[in-house]
């Protein structure tokens, strides 16, 4: 028997018809950005997924930081490789009931090797993470992405827009207090606007620390500030996570914070955060 072989553009075709079937079965997507590296996306990401989870939403977690992808360790699935089915698709990761996820790191033999990739090889993946994976039917797709206005938000957004005119993705941003990174976020914000994303909010992450000892809230970089620009840019504050050293230690050991420690500030403030964002659907 003869194998036809398919042309490129028949193949483009065919992907381009995976994607729009595959997003038809994804109610929202949520982009969570930030103009400053290190404030806290890939942390609010996992554990706003993971809330969303607990609560029974069906969740997915696209990793979109193809240079520094985090989201394997926080949610404890490093060293899990992405696997195929039989139609040649990739089977996301299901970290937990209701919560799966796909990451650059799952497909890395060596996580200490650096990804170098130009932004159409950004483009192809993104497109491949949307397209070619079997997401499901999911409440939400949580995007984790690097910091700034790069390629992978652009991807994203376009692919989304371009598969689906009826819907548009929401983007939260992430920011710490002090006034550089502010001036980073209200940039974020812009890169939302002209990306056409409905933009939910800001959050302000790092917001305070309190003494272990005396219980005294020392403002390591300053507050309130997040809450300012939200005023500013006329978007609503979706509120201020404090610092937690409990949050590093949960985050390393790759268990979403906020499943475990509800009953903190810090876990009080990221379930009010997914409260107040799952009121706005
Ligand atoms: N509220 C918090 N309290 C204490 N530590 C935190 C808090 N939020 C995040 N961190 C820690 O700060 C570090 C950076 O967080 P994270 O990796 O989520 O930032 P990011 O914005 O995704 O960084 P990048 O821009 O590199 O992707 C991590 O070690 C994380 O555990
Ligand atoms: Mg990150």
């Amino acid at each position: 028997m003869m194998i036809k072989e398919k042309t490129p553009a028949k193949e483009k075709q065919e992907e381009k018809k995976r994607l729009r079937e595959r997003l038809l079965r994804i109610k929202h997507t949520i982009m969570v950005m930030s103009g400053k590296g290190g404030v806290g996306k890939s942390t609010i990401a996992a554990n706003l997924a993971a809330g969303m989870a607990r609560q029974g939403y069906v969740v997915g977690i696209l990793d979109g930081d193809i240079h520094g992808p985090n989201i394997p360790k926080i949610l404890g699935v490093e060293g899990r490789t992405l696997k195929g089915d039989k139609e040649g698709s990739m089977l996301p990761i299901e970290v937990y009931k209701n919560l799966s996820m796909v990451s650059v790191g799952n497909l890395l033999e060596d996580q200490d090797q650096p990804v170098i990739w130009r932004g159409p090889m950004k483009h192809s993946i993104m497109r491949h993470f949307l397209a070619n994976v079997v997401w499901g039917d999911l409440d939400f797709l949580i995007v984790d992405l690097p910091p700034g206005t790069g390629d992978e938000p652009l991807s994203i957004a376009q692919l989304i827009s371009e598969a689906r005119s009826d819907v548009k993705p929401h983007a939260v941003v992430v920011t710490t207090p002090q006034d550089v990174a502010l001036l980073d976020s209200r940039k974020s914000v812009e890169f939302a606007k002209t990306l056409n994303l409905r933009l939910m909010g800001i959050i302000e992450n790092m917001s305070s620390f309190s003494c272990p000892h005396c219980g005294h809230a020392i403002d390591l970089f300053k507050v309130g500030g997040g809450e300012r620009a939200a005023v500013d840019l006329q978007i609503p504050f979706l509120g201020a996570i404090p610092i937690d050293p409990a949050v590093v230690r949960d985050t390393d050991s790759g268990r979403p914070f906020m499943l475990h420690n509800m009953n903190c500030v810090a876990g009080m403030a990221f379930t009010r955060i997914v409260e107040k964002i799952l009121k706005m659907f």
